[in-house]
């Protein structure tokens, strides 16, 4: 009888990517889906770690396949993602019941582990292999990830991403631009590039000239541009640049709209700002992360920039993209942040105005340069007090901002059903906004919507019907 698995994902859209990888390379070996974990064969998890709260929430759900598992001890429990690396060494002794974990670069072992006679539980902790190698199982036929690169390079003292997900390495140019031109091919409209630092793609590859970007050069020389990270040099090998990508994949035909998540404000230079003022497919939204608004905080968060470098580079921005939408990342309560330091991330948040931002209270993770900061800690109090304070004014300012909307008719990428109410429609706009609308146009169609009316995190309107018998 056909095996089923059930797998529930946590955490960020790299794991939303590695868990369509999972799906796909189970259905190649004949498993399918159970709607419910109690159904299932094989119970997955593809985990996260990088708040305490993340960690609280998953191992909840661990108890429910423990239990499951005491009923029908022949099922399989496996665990992958962050959580599993970051808890490699005492997995099996803390949590018996698991036969199988892997961290975020080993889950083509999986496979592996499924088809092996193996009774014992199995771990698999080595960083190698990008799972944007295996097959995928899209959960929209019209939107997919791609994944340019794995892991991080970068030190943030806070973060436990370099440990989990391992070195930064990227995948090559030419074998990207072969994949997003397989997706265009299979119905794909929108593709959202995916790395820890995805505007660092590209620095440890070794290509020679000749093999260079024909588009990429073009454009580059049309403008006369003499930019320092794309100078060529005849015979000499070079790195990628994310730039030289973003303009390989606009090239491809089907492929309407290219996001990307998440750039670093230190490697956030002219030529990829210059790419969305060039690139029609490329959208209008930049999900910039600053953490703080204070520079000594940054520095004890090794970011490698301080607030007049984040602010110039949005001034760039601006003036290349007026219209774009910026979002952002803040973390308050860093150890050692006082009144000052969080007045001027406030003040940041002000100026900047976001279209949106993820706000979160520091969380000490294990193996972090911040953890150990302990006698500087901020009370918790303090920390949801300032969390509050700063979801304010950032829910002001992207109310504020929303606003420049109402009247304009934008080109929505359709969803499906609104959440809130069934009658209308559900899409987003290339600045990431989300819209519900009446109208009649079906999932993965693109079309123009009247904005009528916006909230701090959505917009309303109405589907432009004549527009859409015309095109
Ligand atoms: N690689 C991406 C995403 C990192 S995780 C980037 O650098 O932008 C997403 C966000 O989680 C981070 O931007 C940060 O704001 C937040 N975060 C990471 N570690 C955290 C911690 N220990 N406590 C609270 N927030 C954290
Ligand atoms: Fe973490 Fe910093 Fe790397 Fe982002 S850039 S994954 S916050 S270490
Ligand atoms: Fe979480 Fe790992 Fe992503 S810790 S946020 S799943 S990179």
């Amino acid at each position: 009888m056909k095996k089923s698995y059930h797998l529930t994902t946590f955490g960020c859209q790299m794991n939303e990517h590695d868990s369509e990888r999972m799906k796909g390379m189970l259905e190649m070996l004949g498993y399918s889906e159970a709607p419910e974990r109690a159904q299932a064969d094989l119970i997955l998890f593809n985990t996260c770690s990088i708040r305490e709260t993340a960690d609280t929430r998953f191992v909840a759900h661990l108890g429910e396949a423990k239990r499951l598992k005491r009923e029908q001890p022949d099922r399989v429990v496996g665990v992958g993602g962050c959580w599993a690396q970051s808890v490699k060494e005492e997995v099996f002794e803390r949590f018996p019941f698991v036969d199988v974990a892997f961290g975020p670069g080993q889950t083509h072992k999986l496979a592996e582990f499924l088809t092996s006679d193996s009774l014992s539980a199995q771990g698999y902790f080595e960083f190698e292999g990008f799972t944007g190698h295996l097959p995928a199982k899209r959960a929209r036929p019209y939107q997919g990830w791609l994944q340019i690169s794995v892991g991080c390079n970068c030190r943030c003292s806070y973060c436990i991403v370099p440990s989990t997900r391992g070195r930064e390495v990227s995948r090559p140019l030419e074998e990207l631009v072969d994949e997003a031109r397989a997706m265009a091919a299979d119905g794909v409209r929108e593709i959202t590039l995916l790395g820890q630092n995805v505007n660092s793609y590209g620095r440890d590859l070794r290509i020679l000239d000749a093999s260079s970007s024909a588009a990429f050069t073009r454009v580059r020389a049309r403008e006369g541009s003499r930019d320092q990270t794309t100078r060529i040099n005849p015979g000499r090998p070079r790195s990628r640049t994310f730039a030289e990508l973003l303009y390989a994949l606009d090239q491809i035909d089907g492929i309407e709209r290219i996001r990307y998540m998440s750039p670093h404000p230190k490697d956030m230079r002219k030529d990829v700002i210059r790419a969305h003022a060039d690139l029609p497919s490329l959208c209008e939204h930049i999900h910039l992360p600053l953490q703080s608004g204070s520079s000594r905080i940054l520095k004890a968060m090794h970011r490698t920039y301080d607030r007049e470098r984040y602010l110039d580079r949005v001034a760039l921005i601006r003036e290349h993209v007026p219209d774009v939408a910026l979002t952002t990342d803040i973390i308050v309560g860093f150890p050692g942040e006082t009144e000052g330091d969080f007045e001027q991330t406030l003040e940041l948040a002000e100026q900047v105005g976001y279209d949106g931002a993820f706000t979160f209270i520091f969380s000490p993770r294990r193996g972090t340069e911040a953890a150990t900061m302990t006698d500087a800690t901020v009370p918790h109090p303090v920390k949801v007090e300032r969390l509050q304070r700063l979801v304010e004014v950032v829910q002001r300012r992207a109310h504020e901002r929303a606003q420049r909307f109402v009247g304009r008719t934008l080109e929505v990428l359709v969803e499906g059903q609104s959440r809130t109410d069934s009658e209308r429609l559900r899409g987003r706009t290339r600045h990431n906004k989300v819209v519900n609308f009446s109208g009649l146009a079906q999932p993965g169609e693109i079309t123009q919507v009247e904005i009528l009316d916006v909230t701090s995190q959505t917009l309303s309107g109405e589907e432009q019907l004549l527009a859409r018998a015309i095109s």
